[in-house]
């Protein structure tokens, strides 16, 4: 029988480092996973795990949701994939037009990354302007425009291979609107304003307390455009995502994870004057369409079909009231355990996420760099700890919820944390 050691032997001969996201890494050895219903999943193995990652949050609607897998298998009968226009893609363009404030108009594109680099292109061409201002540690995928500033502290992109040419035009500021404003001030060049919609990594660490409206006020009157990257925050914030909650209505949204109904793939949307740009029907100063876009899986049937299936149940807000109820009782859980146990650390986050933090009781005007700076023993003790009873976390010590999730398996969960807690103090990985 595979085990997850002789299947990570094996994977090393042939896949570099064994794995296709360098975050699945891990040592000994990753478990690698067979099957996986609603908020749990089973590796090679057999062992069972509670899972707070949930496709790096994009299940929000459970793993295997079967009315998506009914979609998927229905389309299946018919294409997958043709490379040609179909009728599913502007069902599914009209389920985000109407969701999410912002999306005047849509495009699809295969990824979250993808759907920065191509907001990020759409915004350049729009303010001809080169520069782009990103917040220090959100995340906005991988690709070389947007990676500088998404390790917290640090300003310079956590990857050899980055040209220096490009990182020059990639600007980071801590999230503070007097200094954004300085900023803007002092360098003409920048033309867009990057956010993740959250505060950095799914709002492990928090924005200030109006920074959505003031960044948005600050873009209209230097004229700048605003982009909230919605990757994880759109529909699980609420359907129309954190712009929609929060009532902020950004120039562009990047969106992927969940608008698939957490199948592979993407979209942006934003205002129709800027969306125009990839309109092959309005070039501009002889570029037709102004903005290149391309993509051979854009919007594949499998994909949109399973996609539509996700936003009929994502459409009331019922779906993300309860994913959200189930991180509330995970977080008041992993926090009465800390008080038992006598430890200054907190559990907290918006909307359906549970982020922990170890230095104390509050997270108050503490920068990404002094939230996000977890000693390695204590990340590696306690994923292992957790992975060992049968709990995975999403990312760092962070964790996301569906609505699958039920009193009885959070319940589960915390006594989980609440025993590797006990085992990191004993072994002094924590002092409590
Ligand atoms: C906020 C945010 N933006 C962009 C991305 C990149 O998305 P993808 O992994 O689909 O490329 C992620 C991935 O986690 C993300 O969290």
């Amino acid at each position: 029988m595979a085990t997850n050691a002789s299947l990570s032997d094996l994977a090393r001969r042939i896949m570099s480092g064994g794995v296709s996201h360098e975050l699945r890494y891990r040592v000994p050895h990753p478990i690698y996973i067979e099957r996986a219903t609603g908020a749990e999943k089973w590796d090679v193995e057999g062992k069972r795990y509670i899972d707070f990652k949930l496709g790096a949050a994009s299940q929000l609607l459970g793993n295997s949701c079967p009315e998506v897998m009914e979609a998927v298998a229905q389309q299946l009968t018919k294409t997958p994939y043709t490379g040609d226009c179909h009728p599913l893609e502007i069902e599914w363009a009209d389920w985000i037009h109407r969701l999410v404030p912002s999306a005047e108009m849509v495009r699809f594109t295969c990824s979250g990354t993808e759907s920065t680099m191509l907001a990020l292109r759409v915004a350049r061409a729009y303010s001809r302007k080169d520069k782009v201002l990103r917040i220090d540690g959100h995340f906005h995928g991988w690709h070389d425009m947007l990676l500088k500033g998404s390790k917290p502290g640090v300003n310079s992109p956590p990857s050899l291979g980055v040209p220096q040419a490009v990182t020059d035009l990639t600007i980071v500021t801590p999230p503070s609107l007097d200094t954004i404003r300085a900023q803007l001030e002092a360098d003409p060049e920048i033309g867009s304003i990057f956010v993740e919609a959250s505060g950095a990594n799914y709002g492990s660490v928090p924005l200030p307390d109006g920074f959505l409206p003031g960044i948005r006020a600050l873009a209209d009157e230097v004229e700048k455009v605003l982009i909230f990257d919605e990757v994880i925050t759109g529909f699980r914030w609420s359907p129309g995502g954190r712009q929609a909650r929060d009532g902020v209505v950004p120039d562009l949204t990047t969106m992927a994870k969940v608008v698939t109904g957490g199948l592979p793939g993407g979209a942006i949307a934003g205002r129709a004057h800027i969306m125009a740009l990839l309109d092959p029907a309005r070039p501009v100063d002889g570029f037709t369409p102004a903005v290149s876009h391309k993509g051979t899986f854009n919007a594949a049937p499998i994909v949109a079909e399973g996609a539509i299936a996700a936003m009929k149940l994502l459409a009331s807000g019922e779906v993300q009231a309860k994913a959200d109820a189930m991180a509330t009782s995970l977080r008041n859980g992993i926090n009465a355990a800390f008080k038992r146990r006598g430890m200054a650390a907190l559990a907290y986050g918006d909307s359906s996420t549970c982020h922990l933090y170890f230095g104390g009781t509050s997270i108050e005007g503490l920068s990404a760099a002094q939230i996000r700076t977890v000693p390695p023993a204590l990340v590696q003790g306690l994923r292992d700890g957790l992975l060992d009873r049968g709990v995975d976390l999403m990312s760092f010590t962070s964790c996301v919820t569906s609505n699958t999730h039920t009193p009885d398996l959070i319940d589960e969960a915390v006594d989980i944390f609440d025993s590797v807690l006990g085992d990191l103090i004993d072994t002094g990985v924590i002092i409590a």
